[in-house]
């Protein structure tokens, strides 16, 4: 096997991560995010965002993160619409609906939900004999590597507020679109929604994600909700830290240039070679549909996850590319692409 493109969680931590850890390992702090490192961390995130106002916790994984914030907004009757390839709902093992709330689905468009599909399923919810809506679930990216541009967050967050519904981005891979065009900057999407979170997991950290609360209804006790679900790390130093190491000289939109570089060169390389692609993504996860016979070839090389047969000769798989990717190893795919 030559590469690994399963996944962007696939190495340990990027180099900065691990040398900050390195550097303050005999260092004695407060634990359960209490010490100098997370509060560091924090004022730089809050300047980038420009604004103070903002509640930040860190937490170690996004499925947990997740689950702790909509069960934490949302009332027992409440419920959160996301489109039917969300990660919530598609692969985080029913942990929002262990917490008693349903997630309401629509078909996706290119990943993506827009407006008049949040409207439908808001009407159908005409009573006390049905949940209520009342939070909407986007990622960004997306589960197929596309992005909501300012402008959308913008008009589905209008939509949001004249409904009353939460807005919450789950930014598992925020790094790959914040350096997209047009792409809400933090500052924007400090603005434009109820809660987000910037994953670190996906993003070069060794795990963590960093969840920023805007609307003050959702910020009260906060601490409880993330205690009570286990989820407050006693050494959570060790997740401020490696967001100080990610922000502090924004080493985070770095990798999220590279990791786009590395995905756009096989990108081009699959359009050179007449692979058609599932969807147009911009982003570090691209969805190529092979033949089979050339796929069981490059994949005696390369591991990509299988998405599904697309019909009996041809399969789309999924390529995604990290902080650790080098460049060579995405032009060699390409060129031994282009010998079969
Ligand atoms: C968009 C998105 N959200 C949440 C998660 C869940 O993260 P974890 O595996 O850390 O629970 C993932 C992981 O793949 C993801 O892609």
């Amino acid at each position: 096997m030559k590469y690994s493109f399963l996944n962007d969680y696939s190495e340990g931590g990027h180099p900065q991560v691990l040398a900050a850890l390195n550097q303050t390992n005999l260092v004695q702090s407060v634990g359960y995010g209490q010490d100098e490192y997370c509060l560091q961390a924090k004022e730089i995130l809050k300047e980038k965002m420009q604004n103070k106002n903002v509640d930040i916790h860190f937490l170690v994984g996004g499925t947990q993160t997740n689950m702790i914030m909509i069960a934490s907004a949302l009332k027992d009757y409440q419920a959160v619409i996301a489109v039917d390839s969300g990660h919530i709902q598609v692969h985080e093992t029913g942990a929002v609906e262990s917490t008693g709330h349903k997630i309401l689905t629509c078909p996706h468009q290119d990943g993506k939900i827009n407006v008049s599909m949040i409207d439908e399923i808001y009407r159908q919810h005409t009573d006390e004999h049905m949940v209520q809506p009342k939070m909407v679930y986007i990622s960004q990216t997306t589960e197929y590597g596309t992005y909501y541009t300012l402008e959308e967050l913008k008009t589905i967050y209008a939509y949001c507020k004249e409904h009353q519904l939460y807005l919450f981005v789950d930014g598992a891979r925020l790094g790959s679109a914040l350096v997209l065009e047009n792409a809400p900057t933090l500052r924007d999407l400090a603005q434009y929604s109820d809660a987000f979170y910037i994953g670190g997991t996906k993003m070069g950290a060794l795990f963590g994600e960093c969840l920023v609360l805007i609307n003050d209804d959702l910020k009260p006790d906060f601490r409880y909700h993330i205690k009570q679900k286990g989820a407050m790390l006693a050494k959570g130093r060790l997740l401020g830290l490696q967001f100080l190491a990610l922000f502090k000289e924004d080493l985070y939109y770095k990798i999220g240039l590279h990791e786009n570089k590395c995905a756009h060169i096989i990108k081009e390389g699959l359009i050179t070679n007449h692979i058609p692609m599932y969807i147009d993504s911009p982003s570090n996860q691209l969805f190529p549909i092979f033949e089979k016979n050339i796929y069981q070839r490059l994949s005696q090389d390369y591991a990509m996850t299988e998405m599904f047969n697309v019909d009996e000769d041809h399969i789309c798989v999924r390529l995604v590319t990290s902080w650790a990717t080098p460049e060579e190893i995405c032009h060699e795919f390409i060129n031994d692409l282009a010998q079969l």
